[in-house]
């Protein structure tokens, strides 16, 4: 008889995004065309940018030419596109080969992808509040969770110590969903703490952009001895905004081993196996993201989310709620008002003005108490938003 993965009966009953998505299409049929404003899920909501937008038409273009046409892709990537990424670490003073950059179609894929390279046994730490997907990927393989809970006390950027038993370890900075961002020297301790431990760490590395603080490291590999117990795991998504037309890239430096295997050769062997590569129009369309105009143009766009978050920031202030976040990261991290626990005042702002953000719970039990606001809406839906709070809250 098959047996399924019970692994699936230890998971919560719903994803907390698909479970939000569930409670705003409830209260959308019982108040037809009622307006809300989504500050819920991290997703953008300015269009690509004209160079990105050029790239992909010529590159649909040339699909339509004998000489110029593209079947399969090579698995790991395109090379103009692992070169164009490549080139784009070194400008920032890191140094990697293309062929040490992985194609992917989106972060999010890739950080469960790549669990496939570790054995079930292992044990996955998890800093929290943490983006759900980390602990829902490791439970559905079986493996042993250790939660590492952060708060207030230490700015939601815990530092290791000795007593942690963990092989993979989740490191999300800029954080989601606390905005809080490792400094150079947090982060090197858990570099040293990873490489004495023989542990490796899956960097995610999807809110580098919105670092503006200088000398806050965008990239695990800035750090001495990253290169032997790191994976980078990286995002067009947020960066450009290609939460819909999914693109990602993946940091996997050939001096990586585990019990005496490559990493890195156990990688190409697992994308040359499951994947046939991304679609060449998207590369294209990536690959323009790298170039001056396309930097030019994505950071113009993130101002935009930037400028919203002060928006929120400032309504917060207005109100005395305590918050972080909001400046090196698209998300504003709060304390519940009045006591309330997530899930009330997630209901509260929904019901009363129609606002919608993500229950702080949703994120794990320290959580617990707190809200996140996105602040990738649009600025007319956000300035709305923040004069409503201010309206219910004061
Ligand atoms: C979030 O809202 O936490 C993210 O947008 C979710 C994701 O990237 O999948």
């Amino acid at each position: 008889m098959l047996n399924p993965n019970v692994h699936y009966g230890d998971l919560q009953e719903s994803y907390l995004f698909y479970n939000i998505g569930q409670k705003v299409q409830a209260y959308l049929d019982a108040h037809p065309g009622a307006k809300l404003y989504r500050m819920g899920i991290g997703d953008v909501s300015l269009p690509l940018c004209d160079t990105v937008i050029k790239a992909l038409h010529e590159a649909v273009d040339d699909q339509a030419v004998k000489e110029r046409f593209h079947g399969y892709m090579p698995e790991c990537g395109a090379p103009f596109l692992r070169e164009a990424i490549a080139a784009h670490y070194a400008r920032r003073g890191v140094e990697l080969d293309a062929d040490e950059v992985f194609v992917s179609s989106g972060a999010s894929d890739e950080l469960g992808d790549i669990l496939d390279l570790f054995s079930r046994d292992a044990a996955a730490l998890v800093m929290e509040p943490a983006y759900p997907a980390y602990v829902d990927a490791n439970v559905m393989a079986g493996r042993r969770i250790v939660h590492l809970a952060a708060g207030k006390e230490n700015g939601f950027l815990p530092a290791p110590d000795n007593s942690l038993d963990a092989d993979i370890f989740y490191i999300c900075s800029p954080n989601n969903p606390t905005g809080a961002v490792f400094s150079r020297e947090q982060l090197q301790a858990w570099v040293d703490f990873a490489n004495h431990k023989g542990a490796v760490i899956l960097f995610d590395a999807a809110y580098e952009a919105f670092i503006e603080e200088p000398g806050l490291p965008h990239s695990i590999f800035e750090l001495e001895g990253a290169r032997t117990c790191a994976i980078e795991i990286c995002s067009l998504s947020k960066t450009a905004g290609f939460t819909g037309t999914r693109l990602g890239y993946t940091i996997l430096p050939k001096t990586l081993e585990c019990g005496g295997m490559s990493l890195y050769a156990m990688w190409v062997r697992n994308r040359t196996t499951k994947t046939n590569g991304v679609s060449y129009i998207l590369q294209k369309g990536g690959a323009a993201v790298f170039t001056k105009e396309g930097q030019r143009q994505v950071m113009a766009n993130l101002q935009v989310y930037k400028n919203n978050a002060k928006i929120l920031m400032r309504a917060m202030e207005e109100l005395g709620i305590w918050y972080c976040g909001g400046k090196n990261a698209p998300y504003i991290w709060l304390k519940c008002p009045g006591g309330m626990d997530s899930w009330q005042f997630f209901d509260h702002l929904l019901n009363e003005i129609q606002v919608v953000g993500t229950p702080g719970e949703g994120f794990g039990a320290c959580g617990k108490g707190y809200f996140r606001f996105s602040t990738f809406g649009s600025p007319e839906d956000t300035e709305e938003a923040a004069k409503r709070l201010v309206a219910l809250l004061k």
